[in-house]
C-alpha cells in the first residue's frame, strides 16, 4: 500500500493531502478555501467555518476520488488533524476521516496540527537537518521551538496573548481590509518607500523568549486613529478596492501597513537574536501562515546569510493550513515504524483529545 490520505480542517480551510510512501513525496495538496465566506467579518467565524467544512469536505473528496488514478486499495492509512483548532471544524474533519476509514477498512491516525506546521519546512527542503529552530507563526499560534527530532520538541517561548497572524488580521481590519489580512497588509506595505512609524515591541529587553502582540495591536489602533483612519462601522474592502481610495489615504494606509509589518518582523528578529546569544543555532526555519510573508523571510534570509546560519521555509502552499503537512507528519512516523506513538483513532467510539 503506497499512499497516505490526510485531512486538515483545524480552522477554515478544508484540506486534502496525499503522500506517496514509495517516492517519499507529496503528490496531492488540495484546498477548498473559505476565505470569501469570512472576508466581510474580518476574521474566521467558527460556526460558519464548521458549516463550510460540512459542505466542502464531501465535495473535495468526491472530486478527488472521481479524478484520481490512485486506487482505494493503495491507501495505507488515513491521517487527520485532531488538535488544536476550532472545535467544530476539528470534529467535522475527524468524524469525516473516521467514517471514511471505517468504510474503506483503513486505519486512522490523529495528527497534532502544530507538530505538522513545525515539520513542514522538511517537506521540500531535503537538505534541512534536525535539530533546527522553528518559529511557528500562524493565525492561532506564535512560538519558538527547537525541533530536536520527530516527536521531540523543546518550547523556548510562545505568545502570551494574540498570535502574530491574528495581529496581522486585526491590523488589516483596523485599516478596513477583509480577512485574511496578512497577505493584503504585505502587498499594501510594499507600496510604501518612506519613513516608518514607531510601534512598541513587547519583551524586547526581557531575558525570556515569549511574545505578546496585544500591546502592539492597541498602539497600532491608536496610531491609525491619530492618522485619521476611521475604524468604526466600516464595510471591509479587498486589496483591489484599496486603489479606489483617495491617494493620500492610500499613502497613510501603506505607511501604517509597512510600519506594522516591520514591527512584526522585529518582534521575531529581536527574539531570534536573544536565542542566538544562548543557543548555537545552525539551522533556522519559519513555518505557519505568516511564513509566507516575503518581507519577513527575505530579512531573515539576509541576516542568516551574513551570519552563517542555514535558513529554510516551506513553499507558500505548505505555510498556510494544508493537508500535505498532515500526510507528511504521519509519513515520518510511519517511516520510523513509530505510528504507535501518535493518536490512534481506529476505535470509532474513542473520543478525541482536543
Ligand atoms: O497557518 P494558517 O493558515 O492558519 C493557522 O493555523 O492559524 O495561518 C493563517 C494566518 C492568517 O492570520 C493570515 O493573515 C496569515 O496567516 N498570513 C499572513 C500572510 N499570509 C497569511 N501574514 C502575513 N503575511 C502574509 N503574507
Ligand atoms: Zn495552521
Amino acid at each position: 500500500m503506497r499512499y497516505i490520505l490526510a485531512i486538515d480542517t483545524s480552522c477554515d480551510d478544508s484540506c486534502l493531502g496525499i503522500y506517496d510512501l514509495k517516492k517519499r513525496q507529496i503528490v496531492i495538496n488540495k484546498i477548498i478555501s473559505q476565505a470569501a465566506m469570512h472576508a466581510s467579518f474580518g476574521g474566521v467565524v467558527p460556526e460558519v467555518a464548521s458549516r463550510g467544512h460540512l459542505k466542502n469536505l464531501p465535495k473535495l473528496f468526491n472530486e478527488f476520488f472521481q479524478s484520481t488514478k490512485i486506487k482505494i486499495e493503495e491507501i495505507a492509512f488515513i491521517a487527520v488533524s485532531c488538535r488544536p483548532g476550532l472545535i467544530g471544524s476539528l470534529l467535522i474533519g475527524s468524524s469525516f476521516a473516521k467514517g471514511l476509514a471505517w468504510s474503506l477498512g483503513k486505519k486512522v491516525y490523529g495528527i497534532d496540527h502544530l507538530e505538522a506546521h513545525l515539520l513542514s519546512p522538511l517537506i521540500d527542503n531535503r537538505e534541512l537537518k534536525m535539530p533546527y529552530l522553528c518559529y511557528l507563526v500562524s493565525g492561532g499560534h506564535s512560538m519558538a521551538v527547537i525541533v530536536k527530532e520527530v516527536g521531540d520538541y523543546h518550547l523556548l517561548g510562545k505568545t502570551q496573548d494574540d498570535a502574530l497572524g491574528e495581529a496581522f488580521d486585526k491590523v488589516a481590519k483596523i485599516l478596513g481590509f477583509q480577512y485574511p489580512g496578512g497577505p493584503i497588509v504585505e502587498k499594501v506595505a510594499k507600496k510604501w518607500k518612506g519613513d516608518l512609524l514607531e510601534l512598541p515591541i513587547a519583551y524586547k529587553d526581557k531575558s525570556h523568549y515569549n511574545f505578546s502582540y496585544s500591546g502592539l495591536k492597541t498602539a497600532f489602533k491608536r496610531l491609525s486613529i491619530e492618522k485619521g483612519i476611521n475604524i468604526e462601522n466600516k464595510v471591509l474592502i479587498t486589496y483591489e478596492q484599496f486603489f479606489h481610495l483617495p491617494k493620500n489615504k492610500q499613502a497613510i494606509i501603506s505607511q501604517l501597513s509597512a510600519s506594522f509589518q516591520n514591527a512584526a518582523y522585529n518582534s521575531l528578529f529581536l527574539n531570534f537574536k536573544k536565542i542566538l546569544k544562548k543557543y548555537s543555532i545552525k539551522n533556522f526555519t519559519i513555518a505557519g501562515g505568516v511564513a509566507s510573508n516575503k518581507f519577513i523571510t527575505l530579512n531573515f534570509q539576509k541576516f542568516c546569510n551574513q551570519n552563517g546560519i542555514n535558513f529554510y521555509f516551506p513553499k507558500i502552499e505548505y505555510c498556510t493550513d494544508n493537508g500535505a503537512m498532515i500526510a507528511f507528519n504521519s509519513a515520518l512516523y510511519s517511516q520510523q515504524n513509530n505510528l504507535k506513538k501518535i493518536e490512534n483513532l481506529h476505535n470509532l467510539s474513542r473520543s478525541l483529545l482536543f
